[in-house]
């Protein structure tokens, strides 16, 4: 017993004795690379476990609070204003022998950015957050913290003619969202947001700044939705910005089972992919939660141009919805922006600065379909639907359009023609408990078990940004390229090697890892 306790008070002093002296080297490597810095101004953005702010810094982007309870939490964040503090800060890691995990918006669904297996160092670009616009190239740069809401905000504020072609949740942020592809209402007709960027700065591990001219184009073409996480750090991307229309259309029809939903669905698989560039609807099936009676089907729906041209459009392509013009809404493109991001069009554009977390706890998983799923199959997958014991639904965008225009190694984002939609499950709790979160977490594997005649095989293929870790999980830092393969190739398909050279030539001592990043070649 007195043995026992001597130990562990004996263990304890020398690990916090150690964390100590870690902190002390960290402020003084930062210290000593950042000119003109002090102390004072070094300890206000270097927070440790035991500062006051640690805590707030950490859980307030938090949009899965599954991971609230881990212990796998940051040794030290550091939250730069500057850039000579990033640059320093990776530099200090790399030398004092920390990992590092970079987050821009948080919105990791494996809480990669700001977990891991300590110790580690979380870089914090929530203060990264600048935009130039230039109309005349009709180009931008943007700092990687910014967040999707900031950007579109950005863009309206000078022009209501230009767009960016990137996903609808506004919180989002810009560093892991184009690193990893980035899609929403657009990608029909201008791609989806990797496809977009024209030049990027990447931080090395020793700190340095590289243009896409110096870090060449296999690098410039991996950070484009291979995971720039296993390559270095963004600090900020050059990209495109595309023409949309002064006036937009919106539509959300909805069905249920009773009122023919499964008929529509039916039919919306053969044609989503072969409408009009300009026409993007996607189809939202949901229970109403625990012992719901039916399934709903939502179409949900951005059109580029005005109500007159979609109804023709669609009574051309697609009138078994019978859509009419009492069901559309005409407005401009950055309405729709608070429209598909959960606001009220009318809302003050404003509020798409705003950075949110999230209560609510959630699985996902993500597949794609070539071939429409008969009727009848249909029908099956909405009674497993049915049996979840929560809200759970299935998001299907459709691809087709510019998609099918974009060969499979133009970037690393691989899933391009041949696909006519993406699906993401999705299953919602609210309770913070860990066997109700086994529960459902068990119910959606089941689901995609399910799942598995109907969608992408050899592989079976996936999208990063929906991350998932059932996929696999690279091993204590020494994954060989085989292992990695099998989550690899179903986010990147052919792609995945040329990926893992890269990071051969490019990170030979694989500094930035992490439990899904590119592994050596070996
Ligand atoms: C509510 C919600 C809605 C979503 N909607 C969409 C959607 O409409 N369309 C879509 O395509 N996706 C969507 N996603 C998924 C989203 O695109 C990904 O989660 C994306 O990776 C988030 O980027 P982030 O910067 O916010 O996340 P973070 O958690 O900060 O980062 C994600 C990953 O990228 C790395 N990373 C972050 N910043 C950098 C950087 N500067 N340099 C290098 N690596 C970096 C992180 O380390 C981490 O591995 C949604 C996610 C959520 C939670
Ligand atoms: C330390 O740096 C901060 C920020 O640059 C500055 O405002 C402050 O005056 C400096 N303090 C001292 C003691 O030099
Ligand atoms: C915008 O781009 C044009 C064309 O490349 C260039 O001449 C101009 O200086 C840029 N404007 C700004 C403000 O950077
Ligand atoms: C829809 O198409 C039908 C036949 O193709 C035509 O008779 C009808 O006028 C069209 N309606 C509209 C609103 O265009
Ligand atoms: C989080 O921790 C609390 C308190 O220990 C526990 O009751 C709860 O089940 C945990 N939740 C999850 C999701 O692990
Ligand atoms: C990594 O794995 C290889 C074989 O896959 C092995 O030879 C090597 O010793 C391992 N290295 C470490 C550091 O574990």
């Amino acid at each position: 017993m007195g043995y026992h306790w001597v130990f562990i008070i004996l263990f304890l002093s020398i690990s916090c004795l150690a964390s100590a002296l870690v902190d002390k080297s960290f402020k003084e490597c930062m210290l000593s690379r950042v000119v003109g810095s002090n102390s004072t101004a070094i300890e206000r953005i270097l927070l440790t476990p035991s500062s006051s702010q640690y805590t707030q810094a950490l859980d307030s982007l938090i949009q899965n609070p599954r991971w609230l309870n881990s212990t796998r939490k940051p040794f030290l964040i550091i939250t730069p204003t500057h850039v000579p503090e990033i640059l320093a800060a990776i530099a200090c890691s790399n030398k004092l022998g920390l990992q590092i995990r970079v987050r821009s918006g948080g919105h990791d669904y494996e809480g990669l950015s700001y977990l891991g297996n300590a110790p580690f160092v979380m870089l914090d670009l929530i203060n990264m957050r600048s935009v130039a616009i230039n109309l005349t190239e009709e180009t931008a740069w943007v700092q990687a913290g910014t967040s999707l809401g900031e950007l579109y905000y950005r863009i309206s504020q000078v022009s209501n003619t230009h767009g960016f072609p990137a996903g609808l949740c506004p919180g989002i942020g810009l560093g892991g969202h184009i690193s990893g592809g980035g899609f929403g209402t657009m990608l029909r007709k201008y791609g989806i947001a990797a496809d977009n960027v024209l030049d990027a700065h990447l931080i090395d591990k020793d700190g340095m700044v590289h243009d896409r001219k110096a870090m060449g184009e296999d690098l410039f073409w991996a950070i484009r939705g291979g995971s720039a996480t296993s390559f270095g750090v963004i600090l900020k991307w050059k990209i495109r910005l595309v023409k949309v229309p002064a006036i937009v259309t919106a539509f959300t029809i909805q069905r249920t089972l009773e009122e023919g939903a499964t008929k529509l669905t039916h039919r919306w698989q053969q044609i989503a992919d072969t409408l009009h560039p300009d026409l993007f609807i996607r189809v939202v099936a949901q229970n109403s939660g625990a012992n719901s009676k039916t399934i709903t089907t939502i179409f949900n729906s951005f059109f580029l141009g005005g109500i007159d041209r979609l109804i023709l459009i669609m009574n051309g392509s697609f009138p078994e919805l019978g859509l009419q013009a009492k069901d559309c809404i005409e407005m401009s493109w950055i309405q729709s922006v608070l429209h598909f991001g959960g606001y009220n069009k009318d809302d003050p554009p404003e509020v798409l600065l705003k950075r949110t977390k999230s209560n609510n706890f959630f699985k996902a998983k993500s597949d794609f379909v070539k071939v429409p799923i008969p009727e009848n199959e249909l029908e099956g997958i909405w009674k497993m639907v049915l049996s979840a014991d929560t809200l759970a639904l299935m998001i299907m965008d459709p691809f087709g359009g510019r998609m099918n225009e974009i060969s499979e190694p133009d970037i690393p984002f691989p899933h391009r023609k041949g696909n006519l939609y993406n699906i993401q499950y999705m299953v919602i709790w609210e309770e913070n408990n860990i066997e109700v979160s086994n529960k459902h977490v068990k119910w959606m594997r089941m689901l995609y078990k399910y799942m598995t005649p109907y969608v992408s095989k050899s592989p079976r293929a996936a999208y990063l940004n929906y991350r998932d870790l059932d996929l696999g999980i690279n091993k204590l830092d020494n994954t060989s390229y085989i292992e990695a393969n099998v989550w690899g190739e179903k986010y990147f398909k052919g792609n995945f090697r040329r990926l893992a050279e890269i990071k051969t030539k490019s990170d030979s001592i694989n500094f930035f890892r992490s439990e899904q990043s590119i592994p050596l070649l070996k």
